[in-house]
């Protein structure tokens, strides 16, 4: 027998080969008894090195591994830089296994871990200790997972600004790396891709999904070798400096994340969302919000918010979100980041007027900060320059008109921690927006207004994450929302220290159908911050009607982003139901297996959430633009169970009869039809013929 581990939960396992020192991930997925890893031994090729090495965990160039090494480093007089770690201990349980490898060399020590959870995620994560007497600067530390040979493509993601969350597929074939120096998750990479077998779709497949868990710099590469094998590789993208570890000093790399599955990338979302779910679980329903920002902006008018107040509360909003402009002398973007006492100019009573007031409707009151930033323009800057992520003698960079406050430094920590502790002691403050409203560039951790410092993004990085914690510890009931200009800070990582996040501050429906079903690929809907804009959205000025909107909203964490005072009564009553049956529907669209279909109309969009024990779903048929086809195609149905029969409900509470198609299909016209999950499964369920932009929402119950 070869010499092998298994580690296993549910029906996921990954079985590491322990032939050569450096372990090495063999398969990772479904449970395969006995796997011998030498069926895959390769033959020495001509003209090469004497003995293929392996794709070890972490990559060893030391070894005889010509692709991309996985630790690049070195000490001051440039050794150590190629090292070879052999296994000097193992601790292996069913689900987890812990190794322990050093280099007597290069005096490194190596602590590799990894587990299968119940989510049926595989976590892994890798430590490096410097064990010698010199100084060793990390340049990288990636963890290797490799890949079986068939799977030949790539789904990664892209996006700007207004439009997150992009799938965009290639081959898998020669070396593809996505790296990311924004200081921030970004809106244009991800810390995550699938790979997978060809032609690899919602339901079809060989697939295995990788999240790096980190909010900072990344790189992801997925490389094939010229013996044909193939691996991706992630860890965090460390700038020259940043991480040097003195004597006894160790550094560990993020989690990363794998969901694998044998039937297209659904089932390996739906892992994903467990693996968040069981990370930071719910605490209770997800509040419906209204958030102040698209309809007033920096115009805080006490009346005028007490009276939108009102109109939320009316229509059943549970939670008020009081956005940018409330704080010292932020009037606009240009000026006030820092200073976080409570304006006196537009609030000479404090927040007061306005917390009474929403919590006196019944509602919580929620809070915009964006502790990280600073105005040039503002008194914390002008007392605190060297607190900035910037870099002495060179002009900074601004975005936004803002800078980066060094959250790696204890005291900037403490001074942030101590004002949003003081507004927490002083309001009911239920929740915090919390921004990242730039990305960092020269970020240089200053000592002082003329120290040069060190790259300190990864430090910034770690100091929020500790800074949240604190916050979350002394306010334990205060939910945080994870913002950077909508979804430029949303992975897995800054989701075990935030409750929510903002997808994009583009609310136009028809952009958000791509943009939530892309983040549904990774993340789950209840922490998918989704509202209702108003009729003309602000960032496309396109015109949407209020059932489309909502149909949309309802599948997140519903919000609404719109002066809900421009809208007539009927428009009122409208949102109200939407609310309404949001409610009803909550337990199901936060507690279900999220369901993407692939569709054969390229016009049209299917997705759908499932109860777990599959008797109760809704599922969504999306009209993006008009169809090529007379008539709409059949949406056929995965998930269900196929030995149960379903009733079939429209849920036409968010439509008016203009909005909904007229064309409706025989099914339609019937008082009411069951079908079997079979049926819907493999056949499925003709549309009616709708306008574009527009949703059919059907409700099945198991009968
Ligand atoms: C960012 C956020 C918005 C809003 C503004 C306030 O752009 O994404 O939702 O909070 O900041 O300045």
């Amino acid at each position: 027998m070869s010499s092998v581990v298994t580690i296993q939960r549910g029906a996921t396992s990954v079985v590491l080969d322990l032939e050569l020192p450096m372990p090495a991930i063999a398969h990772i997925g479904g449970v395969i008894e006995g796997f011998d890893p030498r069926a895959l031994g390769l033959p020495v090729a001509r003209a090469t090195l004497d003995a293929p090495a392996p794709i070890g965990v972490l990559t060893e160039n030391g070894t005889g591994f010509l692709g991309r090494p996985g630790l690049v480093g070195f000490r001051p007089d440039g050794s150590a830089w190629a090292p070879i770690f052999k296994r000097v201990a193992e601790e292996v349980e069913d689900d987890r296994v812990r190794f322990e490898l050093s280099d007597a060399v290069a005096e490194l020590e190596l602590v590799i871990e990894i587990e299968v959870t119940a989510s049926e995620t595989v976590v892994g994560s890798m430590t490096l200790t410097n064990t010698g007497a010199s100084e060793y600067t990390v340049v990288r530390l990636s963890a290797s997972i490799t890949m079986p040979v068939h799977a030949t493509e790539l789904v990664s993601f892209t996006g700007r600004w207004c439009k997150e969350f992009q799938p965009r597929r290639h081959d898998f074939d020669a070396l593809s790396v996505i790296e990311n120096r924004r200081g921030r998750t970004s809106h244009d990479q991800l810390p995550a891709v699938f790979a997978g077998s060809i032609g690899f779709g919602e339901h079809h497949g060989d697939v295995w999904g990788v999240q790096l868990a980190w909010s900072g710099n990344y790189e992801i590469a997925a490389e094939r070798l010229a013996d044909g094998r193939r691996h991706v590789q992630c860890g965090e993208l460390l700038s020259p400096g940043e991480v040097v570890l003195a004597p006894g000093a160790s550094y560990r790399t993020p989690d990363v994340v794998v969901a694998a599955s044998q039937a297209g990338i659904t089932p390996a979302s739906q892992r994903f969302h467990r693996h968040v779910r069981a990370q930071n679980p719910l605490v209770g329903d997800r509040k419906v919000i209204l958030n102040t920002w698209e309809a007033v902006y920096f115009n805080h008018d006490l009346a005028t918010l007490q009276a939108l107040a009102d109109a939320g509360a009316s229509v059943g909003v549970e939670r008020f979100v009081l956005d940018d402009g409330w704080f010292g002398s932020r009037r606009d973007d240009t000026m006030g980041l820092g200073d976080w006492w409570v304006s006196e100019e537009v609030w000479p009573d404090g927040l007061h007027p306005i917390v009474d007031h929403v919590t006196g409707l019944g509602m919580e009151f929620g809070l915009w900060v964006e502790p990280e930033m600073v105005n040039p323009d503002s008194d914390l800057y002008r007392e605190n320059p060297h607190w900035t992520l910037t870099t002495a003698g060179y002009e900074p960079v601004l975005g936004r008109q803002q800078l980066v406050l060094d959250c790696g430094r204890a005291d900037v920590r403490d001074y942030l921690f101590d004002r949003i502790d003081a507004l927490l002691d002083e309001y009911a403050i239920g929740y915090l927006k919390w921004d990242m409203n730039r990305d960092l560039v020269q970020g240089s951790n200053q000592r002082s207004i003329d120290d040069p410092g060190r790259a300190g993004t990864h430090g910034h990085v770690l100091g929020v994450y500790a800074l949240l914690d604190r916050i979350r510890v002394a306010h334990p009931g205060v939910e945080i929302e994870s913002c950077a200009s909508g979804g430029g800070r949303v992975d897995l990582e800054i989701l075990r220290h935030t409750d929510r996040v903002w997808t994009s501050d583009c609310n136009d429906a028809l952009e958000r159908q791509t943009i939530q079903r892309g983040f549904t690929m990774l993340f789950p809907p209840e922490v998918m911050g989704a509202h209702i804009g108003p009729l003309r959205a602000h960032t496309t000025h396109r015109v949407q009607q209020l059932g489309f909107r909502t149909a949309t909203a309802l599948f997140g964490s519903l919000g609404i982003e719109w002066n809900l005072l421009d809208a007539d009564e009927a428009g009122r009553a409208q949102v109200a139901a939407a609310i309404q049956l949001y409610k009803r529907l909550r337990p199901l669209l936060h507690g279900g297996d999220v369901i993407r279909f692939d569709h054969d109309d390229p016009a049209a969009l299917v997705h759908g959430v499932i109860s777990p024990d599959r008797t109760h779903a809704v599922m969504a048929y999306v009209q993006m633009s008009p169809s090529m086809t007379t008539v709409p195609l059949p949406m056929r149905f995965g998930g269900l169970d196929p030995d149960r029969r379903y009733r079939l409900d429209l849920i036409d509470d968010l439509q008016s009869a203009d909005e909904f198609g007229r064309d409706r299909p025989a099914w339609m016209l019937l008082d009411s039809i069951e079908l079997s999950g079979a049926q819907l499964m493999s056949s499925g369920l003709q549309p009616p013929v709708l306008h574009p932009e527009s949703v059919v929402l059907i409700e099945l119950h198991a009968v």
